[in-house]
């Protein structure tokens, strides 16, 4: 079963956005498959995705940001940045052996759902007011195509 279920008041409308919060929804529910079965290989394995896609998408989520002059840019980024320290901490402490598994899932769940409904669908507004974005109509002259390469490759 899953663990986080996607539902409609998760998504920002923003159809580039909604694909990574779901692609992150996705992770976590592949990290509570693995630490149920109790493969610890499998679940370290998922768990670096898990980190590296979500660091990946907050980069992405800052230029976005800065493209359409979000004027709470720098409160977001700053929320990432602690967010980023929690996880660090649990890293250090799965590397040194622990579990860290349960608690992190249950931390991550609460976390994701409570920023992609309050911050997120913030600057998703300014996003849609000044880029648009809503759709396929790609109105950042060529940026969004390239970002999305540069960073997810
Ligand atoms: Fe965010």
């Amino acid at each position: 079963m899953a663990y986080l279920h996607w539902s409609s008041d998760l998504d920002t409308g923003i159809d580039v956005i909604d694909k990574q919060h779901r692609r992150i929804v996705d992770y976590l529910n592949e990290l509570n498959t693995a630490n149920d079965a109790g493969d610890n290989k499998v679940t370290s394995h998922v768990l670096n995705e898990l980190v590296d896609y979500t660091l990946t998408h907050f980069a992405f989520e800052e230029e976005l940001q800065e493209r359409a002059a979000y004027p709470f840019l720098k409160a977001h980024k700053r929320v990432h940045e602690i967010f980023t320290k929690r996880v660090a901490e649990f890293l250090k402490r799965a590397e040194a052996g622990e579990n860290v598994t349960p608690e992190l899932l249950s931390m991550l769940k609460i976390w994701l759902v409570n920023h992609i409904k309050g911050d997120d669908a913030d600057y998703a507004e300014c996003v849609k007011q000044n880029l648009g974005l809503e759709s396929t109509m790609d109105r950042t002259g060529g940026w969004l195509g390239s970002a999305l390469k540069r960073l997810f490759g």
